[in-house]
């Protein structure tokens, strides 16, 4: 079936839902237009914005938010939060000493996107700035981008850091500096040999020998189950991070590397009712699942459609609307009582279970825009 087509067919849920997520979202957006929500307590945003929190790293979802739901209706209030947002992340600069390898979830979706829509200067140079601090973890011996600050840590490369990268091809396309994506191109090569199993499943962190290039120590269990399970928002980072690093650079092993991990996450998923659990690999009980993990991969999905052969776009387009659909069904709060949208989202394995988290919402509504035929994309 063709993409058109399968979209047409969803067509009534796909406006229907994104017209509820304008209507949810218009009223937030003026609502806790001075925060930097992360959750809600008892229905209401909390603000991640006093002292260090700035620094936490999903502070530029609700920023990249705002901004998609612009790119989708144009709507001031959306821009005007959106901007706003962006000047109380200024705050994070401060503190350039603890900045780490997420500074592309934080700034370019929210930045990058300001700077795509509205061509601000100040915003592109926030972006700039960000993708200089990123580069500037590249370990020239070990051969990859580190993550976390910390003597200890400092061989760990994490799965989740595919989504950083996108920063390092734009800040290429645009300066025209090519060690950018040299290096992000580094990173996804390591992250396809010692992150990405044969099988399609994820390591979340590798560690390396800091010292020695192509080496790894022993791999962790991360925010899974342990040692050799495969979390499921890993495996999503994964999916979407290989489909992005195609688009830019047009390299198939990426779009293969994509691919490989969606068989593995879409033959997970389709016998649990298409909702993803916190781990593939953990016991049967207690069932956890992270709404996170499907909305990321649901956008994954959706690109992974854009960019494959006419004959294959069925397979990951109508798994990318199984799950949207489910997650919607199951799991969407669209009352006014609660701020935040997608729940069910789980931090990790046992700790921080079933709760909104706000890139759930901005992943879930990213895919449904997708859907809809918007081209932004701001990774
Ligand atoms: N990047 C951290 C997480 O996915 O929880």
């Amino acid at each position: 079936m063709s993409y058109e087509k399968i979209i047409a067919d969803n067509r009534e849920w796909i406006d229907d839902t994104f017209a509820k997520l304008d209507k949810k979202l218009s009223v937030t957006a003026v609502k806790s237009r001075d925060k930097i929500p992360y959750t809600t307590k008892n229905g209401v945003h909390d603000s991640r914005t006093e002292g260090k929190d700035i620094l936490w790293w999903t502070n530029g979802f609700w920023g990249g938010l705002m901004w998609l739901m612009y790119a989708g209706t144009g709507k001031e209030c959306y821009k005007e939060t959106a901007q706003n947002a962006e000047k109380i992340m200024d705050g994070a600069f401060r503190y350039m000493d603890s900045l780490h390898h997420d500074v592309g979830f934080m700034w370019h979706i929210m930045s990058g996107a300001a700077y795509k829509l509205t061509g601000d200067k100040a915003s592109r140079n926030r972006d700039l700035l960000a993708a200089m601090t990123l580069m500037s973890r590249y370990n020239v011996e070990g051969d990859y981008i580190r993550s976390w600050n910390g003597k200890e840590n400092g061989g760990w490369t994490i799965i989740d850091c595919m989504m950083n990268i996108p920063q390092l091809y734009w800040a290429t396309d645009e300066i025209g500096d090519t060690r950018f994506k040299k290096i992000a191109m580094r990173y996804a090569d390591m992250a396809m040999r010692d992150h990405v199993r044969a099988d399609g499943s994820v390591n979340h962190i590798v560690v390396h020998d800091p010292d020695v290039p192509d080496t790894v120590l022993e791999t962790k269990g991360g925010q899974g189950y342990g040692v050799g399970s495969c979390w499921s928002r890993g495996a999503a980072w994964a999916l979407y991070g290989f489909i992005l690093s195609y688009i830019h650079t047009k390299e198939e092993r990426y779009l293969d590397t994509a691919k490989k991990v969606a068989h593995y996450f879409v033959s997970n998923v389709m016998n649990t009712g298409w909702l993803p659990l916190i781990d593939f690999r953990a016991p049967d009980e207690p069932v956890y699942y992270d709404s996170t993990a499907g909305a990321i991969a649901a956008c994954g999905l959706i690109e992974i459609a854009k960019n494959c052969p006419e004959f294959e776009k069925n397979i990951y387009l109508s798994a990318a609307i199984k799950m949207l659909k489910a997650m919607e069904k199951e799991w969407c709060d669209w009352s006014e009582t609660e701020d935040s949208i997608l729940q069910m989202g789980s931090e990790r394995y046992g700790g921080g279970m079933h709760m909104p988290i706000i890139y759930g919402d901005y992943f879930f509504t990213e895919a449904v825009l997708k859907l809809k035929g918007c081209d932004f994309l701001p990774w």
